[in-house]
């Protein structure tokens, strides 16, 4: 099971961490949660709290969770669970439970939902969504890159309230 430590004390570079290694999104209650893969998104400090901060485009089914619930979780899983979350990546919860397609232990035990195989799961309550603005994206060459449908990302923002490590 997990440890609960200060976020202060995490061993765990935010580039590395969700660029590279990727965190699973979930959201919801013990009848309904659904996870997706993320790669794009950031630790670090608003007000004065130690915060995490995800970019979900909307059409995500994980969106419909996150907009429902109070909390929110990001787990971080070995490298043995690639294969798991390039399908949690692109299976939609709409078309299949992707918690038993995954085969990953759904955890409930804690605020939000997350998961058993993690090495580093963060709680997060939910404390900023707003939506990227293309006004706001200063090079064009950005927008027309990442945004050929015009689905620009939500930004959820939420405040770690555990920070759990094996
Ligand atoms: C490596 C990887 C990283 C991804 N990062 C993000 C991301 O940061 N934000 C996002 O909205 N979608 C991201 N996706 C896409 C979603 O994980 C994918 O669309 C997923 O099927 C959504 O599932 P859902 O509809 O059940 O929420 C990523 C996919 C992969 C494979």
């Amino acid at each position: 099971m997990f440890n609960k430590i200060d976020p202060k004390q995490l061993n765990f570079n935010p580039f590395s961490a969700i660029g590279d290694k990727w965190m699973l999104v979930t959201a919801g209650d013990s009848n309904k949660a659904n996870t997706m893969t993320a790669s794009w998104g950031g630790a670090g400090v608003l007000w004065n709290k130690n915060v995490v901060t995800c970019y979900i485009r909307p059409q995500r089914f994980t969106r419909e969770l996150i907009d429902a619930n109070e909390y929110f979780s990001v787990s971080f899983l070995p490298e043995e669970f690639r294969k798991q979350l390039v399908y949690c990546g692109r299976v939609s919860g709409r078309d299949e439970d992707k918690i038993t397609g995954s085969g990953l232990t759904l955890l409930n035990d804690y605020a939000a939902p997350c998961f058993e195989e993690a090495d580093t799961v963060l709680i997060c309550k939910k404390i900023y969504v707003g939506e990227l603005k293309p006004q706001g994206i200063v090079y064009p060459e950005h927008d027309e890159a990442n945004y050929p449908a015009k689905d620009y990302h939500i930004v959820y923002i939420g405040e770690i309230t555990e920070a759990l490590v094996k």
